[in-house]
């Protein structure tokens, strides 16, 4: 080792290495170097020295010419796909219509810039006001503004709600899932399998936990579970986890027929509110169309996306109502479809999801108590999936834990938040999901809580977004100068009929 450390600083060293090399030849007249002879050392040594030089000189400039050409290349490729909106009926280059339709990328969703939490930036969406617009968070990407809505507008909007009708907006139990598992005859080893996500041979708390609020909506505490055990004699050993033994001994529907047995409250699903949507389009009320213009404006998007996007959903929480943190729209993997975009593509997929790739949430009255909206994992380093839920600590409980969560926002009439969903993919359009826009409502402790959704739903796969958008537009003498995705015009209609 201290050889090691030794060694660079005896090279270093000046001193130690003149005494290692030669004695320098005694000097001659210039003249007698020049008239060097081409036999002598000293000559052919410069004379590669001058080579050398010659040919770094020579690669340098090659290098260099390259490196200018090969730019001012990409810059042409960057212009021609970056192109701006404004012409929307750029041809391609070649005159003949792929086979398969292949819509021209030329448009790019702009992204609003959060610059760092706690930054404001003023914001103009009606004549005449000018809003103010606080970055959140930077993981997800989130905004407030307030006073987005006015009074009246919150008003006619909680009325209007109320003369369509408000839903439940969770059933209390799904029906289906047994006739499911049997048709698919899987073993109590299989079963176990499937939940054993870690694989480590054994059921930890978690593991049923997530499973059960994702099969049958139904949310259970740790000690829920524990009863449930307790109840059905399932944990022998009583370690608090399942052993495939343990498992084995289990009914196939052991679970479900002790909680059905217990009784299920509302309290105890995924979501516990009531909730109806309210169309925006032509001949809608005016303040429904007003608040989508002004979504158009706050997001920048392309009008033509917002409009195509779902409905108003108003959603009213009672005293005790909550919503578990959970994501608005799922992963998108190549085999997942779109729910929007669904019709317009010709495959069938085995996964869906609502690709709502921004969430705008309007609250339309101030809570007296709780119903905050609640990020658990806002600008957390990291993100871990496992953590979430451990032991007795459940960041996903809203009725318990919002408390825990790294960032609240707490419910004031007119304010609205919005965030994305879903990240760049760096070329201006959707990328991969968002993991850390998780979020749930707070329990409602006291009085009424109304807010609205409004989604924007985009399909990250760019081609079937254009697909969709050309399926459902209007023909052109209705709809004249419509700014939106632009289509290739040489694909034409029939084109697509015959591809669906
Ligand atoms: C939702 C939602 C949050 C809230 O409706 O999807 O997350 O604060 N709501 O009500
Ligand atoms: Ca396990
Ligand atoms: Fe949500």
């Amino acid at each position: 080792m201290t050889d090691n450390q030794e060694t660079p600083d005896a090279e270093d060293a000046t001193p130690s290495r003149s005494t290692t090399l030669p004695p320098p030849p005694p000097l001659r007249p210039p003249c007698e170097r020049l008239s060097c002879h081409k036999t002598s050392v000293c000559s052919r040594s410069y004379f590669v020295v001058v080579m050398v030089f010659f040919h770094v000189y020579i690669i340098n400039v090659i290098a260099l010419l390259f490196y200018v050409h090969y730019n001012s290349g990409q810059d042409d490729a960057n212009r021609s796909r970056d192109a701006p909106t404004g012409n929307h009926q750029q041809r391609p280059e070649s005159g003949r219509p792929p086979s398969k339709p292949e819509f021209l990328r030329d448009v790019s969703l702009t992204r609003i810039e959060g610059i760092r939490v706690g930054h404001v930036q003023k914001v103009s969406l009606v004549p005449g006001k000018v809003h103010e617009m606080r970055t959140l968070s930077l993981k997800p990407l989130l905004f407030e503004i307030p006073e987005f809505l006015s009074e009246d507008e919150c008003r006619v909007v909680m009325q209007l709600a109320q003369l369509k009708g408000l839903m439940e907006s969770q059933l209390m139990v799904q029906d289906g899932q047994e006739e499911l598992a049997k048709e698919l005859n899987l073993s109590p080893d299989e079963i176990f399998n499937l939940l054993d996500i870690n694989q480590d041979g054994e059921l930890q708390l978690h593991e049923i936990l997530t499973h059960s609020r994702v099969r049958d909506g139904i949310w259970l505490t740790p000690e829920n579970l524990r009863e449930i055990y307790a109840g059905l004699k399932a944990d022998k050993d009583g370690n608090g986890l399942l052993s495939l033994e343990e498992f084995r001994l289990l009914s196939n529907d052991a679970f479900q027929r002790f909680l059905m047995q217990q009784g299920v409250k509302r309290s105890q699903l995924v979501r516990n509110s009531r909730h109806t949507w309210l169309y925006q389009g032509k001949g809608a009320h005016q303040v429904l169309q007003d608040i989508k213009e002004r979504v158009t404006r706050l997001t920048r998007l392309p009008p033509s996306l917002v409009d195509l996007s779902e409905p108003l959903q108003v959603v009213r929480y009672d005293e005790g109502g909550h919503y578990h943190a959970h994501h608005d729209s799922g992963p998108v993997y190549p085999e997942t479809a779109c729910t929007h975009t669904r019709l317009a593509a010709n495959t069938s997929t085995p996964f869906e999801t609502s690709c709502r790739y921004i969430t705008v949430l309007f609250y339309l009255n101030s809570v007296e108590g709780g119903g905050e909206t609640a990020f658990p994992v806002a600008d957390n380093r990291t993100y871990d999936e496992v953590s979430l839920i451990q032991n007795d600590v459940d960041l996903l409980d809203t009725r318990r834990n919002c408390n825990k969560s790294n960032l609240r926002v707490k419910p004031s009439k007119g304010t609205a938040v919005f965030w994305y969903n879903y990240l760049s993919d760096g070329r201006g359009w959707v990328g991969e999901q968002d993991e850390y826009a998780l979020h749930g409502g707070c329990v409602v402790t006291h009085g009424t809580k109304w807010v609205a959704n409004k989604w924007i739903n985009i399909d990250p796969d760019y081609q079937r977004q254009a697909r969709y958008q050309q399926l459902v537009s209007q023909q052109p003498e209705d709809e004249e100068d419509e700014e939106g995705l632009t289509l290739n015009p040489d694909i034409q209609s029939s084109d697509i009929h015959e591809d669906l």
